[in-house]
């Protein structure tokens, strides 16, 4: 299976004075954690990390440090997640015909997940990671006020990996740009499209490494994991 990490967001609400990714918690970088369980999932034969230039030389670093196996690429990200996802797609080998996609920023999953969803793909057109929400969930108007109150039993909270047919996700992201539509995630292209996406039960400590709290809980489930 394919996988392309995007990784070439600046993390501006961590506040660091780099990439996110390269910050270190439980003594290696985040992109190092996401690249290991990449590794480490026996679907995975090729990694496509899309990634801004001026990070490459770091990027390479800490590719040659974890002495991976699998090959792996550098691809120019965009100015947006859709764009760096849209670059690496058009990247991918002719040979891909599934991919995941796996946020590097969600530098957690483990590679059981990274494998569930790799066999899904071959199933389907499209599928997610996601977890029930835990929380009763609001929709607040712009004055603070509650507009109303969805249904839990419908709500998931959406995670990656994301798998999808590259065919079919190429051309969603080509109709997302003649239509302007802007999406943070690649399943809400397949859903603008009409096509089905499913869900794969996700994980709990899948977290994407957000805030600088986020580094804190991650350093704690990564330091019990071992
Ligand atoms: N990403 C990307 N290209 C972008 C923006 C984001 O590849 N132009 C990647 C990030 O590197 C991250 C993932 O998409 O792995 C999810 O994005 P997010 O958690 O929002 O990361 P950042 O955009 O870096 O953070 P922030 O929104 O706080 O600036
Ligand atoms: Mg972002």
């Amino acid at each position: 299976m394919y996988l392309l990490i995007p990784a070439a967001g600046s993390g501006k609400r961590m506040g660091a004075d780099r990439n996110k990714l390269l910050l270190q918690v439980h003594s290696k970088s985040l992109i190092a954690w996401t690249l290991l369980a990449a590794e480490a999932a026996s679907s995975i034969s090729w990694i496509g990390i899309i990634s801004q230039p001026h990070d490459w030389e770091d990027f390479k670093g800490i590719i040659a440090d974890l002495k991976l196996t699998k090959p792996v690429e550098l691809i120019t990200g965009g100015a947006t997640r859709q764009e760096s996802v849209y670059n690496g797609l058009l990247a991918l080998p002719d040979a891909a015909k599934q991919v995941l996609i796996h946020d590097g920023a969600r530098c957690i999953a483990t590679p059981n997940l990274l494998n569930a969803c790799a066999e899904a793909i071959l199933h389907c057109p499209g599928l997610i990671a996601a977890i029930p929400v835990k929380d009763t969930i609001k929709v607040v108007d712009e004055s603070g006020i509650i507009q109303s109150t969805p249904d839990r039993e419908q709500l998931w909270a959406a995670q990656t990996p994301q798998g999808f047919d590259v065919k079919l996700l190429k051309q969603c992201h080509a109709e997302g740009v003649r239509q302007g539509w802007e999406v943070t995630d690649d399943a809400a292209l397949f859903e603008k499209c009409g096509i089905k996406v499913r869900i794969v039960p996700g994980e709990e400590t899948n977290l994407k490494v957000t805030t600088p709290q986020d580094l804190v809980i991650g350093q704690f489930i990564l330091s019990h994991r071992e």
